[in-house]
């Protein structure tokens, strides 16, 4: 999806406010210690993760995405139920029906506005601004909120070393409003998808091919499974790709860009990334350490992070950048 160039003024959509919420409850690498044959030192070397947050009883998709939302609305002069789009990105939503989006709805007291989650695994949230800033664009809507809610834990397989360290739960929101005649805003969105590899990142329980049945339980096929090392490289390139591909196209380069907060995925993946791009160190958003790989919600809860900490401020350009399942892959390039 190619969108408009970095100096045109028109009608965007711009990050009003951002929230963020994680479960209490933190999953450290001794505690996988004492679950599967690894180590604190073989996980931070491989992937820097040195803990993630998991829910408790009551603590649920929909629970986490709303006190995100909530969180949001509170820095925001918008109210809950003035709120006329809502998307959820996710691959563990709180149902298979209704959408997570329309248990955030009901949450907010908002019994009207258009609602519905959106499926692009761990570029879930990049595609999801994508969007909601498009029909902010044609005028449908003046406002929208946007999140990335995962519950990963209850598709983790905690008997499987090698993907176990690297999933956490969270969600994070963003809520986006129309500026007529604006240079600021989501500026430019690219989202791509290679279904034929699906096999790469999957979890092919719960769907209409493999309804969950005693043998898929017995096969541990219930849960993520992941070919990490074919993951890895892919993610680099897709990454480093996309980055350059958003500057190309608006005309700027490391210098001009505050941030880059790419899905947080493995350090590792993100070293690399800085390298191939040349890009100053402090220009790359991690935080990865403590939360893993959150999937659609990581992005999120790092852009929400950032602007927390004081990274990033009014005007700056930033990049959300991801790769996950499906294959997807995507960017925004945002002027906040
Ligand atoms: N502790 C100790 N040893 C381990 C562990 C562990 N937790 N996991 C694997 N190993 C072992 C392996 O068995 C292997 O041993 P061997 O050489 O005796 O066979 C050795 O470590 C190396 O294994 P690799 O898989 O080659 O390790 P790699 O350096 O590639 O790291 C990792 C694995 C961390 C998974 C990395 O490939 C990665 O981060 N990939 C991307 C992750 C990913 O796909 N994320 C997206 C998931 S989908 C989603 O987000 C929804």
């Amino acid at each position: 999806m190619v969108k408009n160039n970095l100096h045109q003024r028109k009608r965007r959509a711009v990050i009003a406010a951002t929230g963020s919420a994680v479960p209490e409850k933190i999953l450290d690498n001794a505690d996988l210690e004492k679950m599967v044959d690894t180590s604190d030192s073989w996980i931070t070397t491989r992937t820097g993760i040195k803990q993630r947050r998991i829910i408790s009883d009551g603590e649920t998709t929909a629970s986490l995405a709303l006190q995100a939302a909530r969180k949001a609305l509170e820095k925001s002069n918008i109210k809950g139920e003035d709120i006329e789009l809502i998307i959820c990105a996710t691959i563990t939503p709180e149902m298979v029906f209704p959408s997570t989006a329309c248990f955030v709805q009901a949450g907010l007291n908002n019994c009207s506005c258009c609602a519905f989650d959106l499926s692009a695994a761990c570029s879930g949230y990049t595609y999801a601004i994508a969007v909601a800033s498009s029909l902010i664009e044609t005028g449908q809507y003046n406002n929208a909120l946007v999140m990335g809610a995962e519950t990963l834990s209850n598709i983790t397989n905690y008997q499987d070393r090698s993907s176990c360290i690297l999933f956490g739960d969270g969600a994070g929101a963003a809520l986006l409003k129309a500026e007529e005649n604006s240079s600021r805003g989501v500026l430019y969105s690219s989202l791509h998808a290679d279904g034929s590899n699906w096999e790469t990142l999957n979890c092919m329980a719960y769907g209409s091919r493999h309804p969950v049945t005693k043998k898929l339980t017995d096969q541990n096929k219930i849960y993520m499974q992941v070919r990490g090392r074919e993951t890895y490289q892919l993610a680099v390139r897709r990454i480093v790709e996309m980055t350059e591909e958003a500057y190309a196209h608006c005309g700027v380069s490391n210098d001009d860009i505050t941030l880059i907060i790419p899905h947080q995925m493995n350090a590792r993946i993100i070293e690399s990334v800085v390298k191939r791009l040349n890009l100053p160190e402090e220009k790359m958003f991690v935080n990865i350490d403590k939360y893993g790989n959150t999937s659609s919600a990581s992005i999120a809860i790092a852009l929400d992070e950032a602007i927390s900490n004081g990274l990033l401020k009014k005007n700056d350009l930033v990049v959300l950048v991801a790769f996950g399942a499906g294959l997807t892959w995507a960017v925004d390039l945002i002027k906040l």
